[in-house]
């Protein structure tokens, strides 16, 4: 059995859930996996419901040796778009690139933004998908081509990329929120059941970097602060 805690988080080894949050998981998904996947995978499947790839667009994803990153390569992947993958360090970018990317580029380097555009056939791309915020997310924003859409989904830099309607408007990108991705509390349950049924269909791989003990949970923090963890990170109880 799978769950969440609500939203909330947790470090524990037994926690009390509404019994319907509570998902069998399915044969063939091992429990580190599933639980890589919980809630992840549900963010990569809604996010890709919200954005919408269409076959051959490209998909800018950032943070793409994250957790979350690694998955949304792979959704975008299978709807038929093509992924140009961005993050720190080479160990990420070959995680990017074996879950699917085409293209992988390290943004920490200047001139970034140039290759991913070159990559694009100078176009830029059809999605952005933006979880670091700050200069970063900025960055990604204006890559995207007019007529193209935009969502951020998380703040690795501290801030979520601030993007004003206005903006959009002027350079014709729809701004998607969130709140696209999961609808309504019901969606966003069948989308954790949806991420578990992929994982054992093999069709949603999680890459789990490191574990750690409970009792060092301190230390996963540590490694996730430092931008060194790589994939998901688990707490081993
Ligand atoms: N809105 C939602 O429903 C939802 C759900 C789940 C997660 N999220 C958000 O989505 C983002 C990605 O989640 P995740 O689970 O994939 O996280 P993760 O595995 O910890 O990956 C986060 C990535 O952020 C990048 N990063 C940039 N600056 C960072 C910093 N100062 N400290 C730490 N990491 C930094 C790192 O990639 P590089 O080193 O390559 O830059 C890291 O791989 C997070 O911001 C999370 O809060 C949102």
């Amino acid at each position: 059995m799978a769950t969440t805690t609500g939203g909330s988080g947790g470090y524990a080894q037994k926690v009390a859930v509404d019994a319907a949050m509570v998902i069998p998981i399915p044969d063939g998904l091992g429990f580190e996996e599933a639980v890589a996947l919980l809630n992840d995978g549900r963010t990569a499947l809604g996010i890709a419901r919200a954005v919408a790839p269409k076959p051959g667009e490209w998909v800018l994803i950032g943070a793409a040796g994250g957790g979350v990153g690694s998955l949304l390569i792979q959704v975008v992947k299978q709807a038929g778009a093509r992924v140009v993958a961005t993050a720190s360090s080479a160990a990420k970018l070959d995680l990017a690139t074996e879950r699917g990317a085409e293209v992988a580029i390290d943004y920490t380097r200047p001139g970034w933004q140039d290759r991913v555009r070159e990559a694009t056939g100078g176009s830029g791309v059809a999605v952005a998908c933006e979880a670091i915020g700050g200069a970063i997310g900025r960055a990604s924003f204006e890559l995207v081509a007019p007529g193209g859409r935009f969502i951020a989904f998380g703040a690795g830099s501290g801030t979520m990329t601030q993007v004003s309607e206005q903006e959009a408007a002027t350079r014709q990108v729809t701004l998607v929120p969130m709140g696209a991705a999961f609808p309504s509390p019901a969606v966003m349950q069948e989308m954790s059941v949806q991420a578990l049924a992929d994982g054992a269909a093999g069709r949603l791989r999680p890459a789990i970097g490191q574990r750690f003990p409970l009792e060092r949970a301190a230390d996963a923090h540590a490694a996730i602060g430092a931008r060194t963890a790589l994939g998901k990170t688990l707490l081993i109880p």
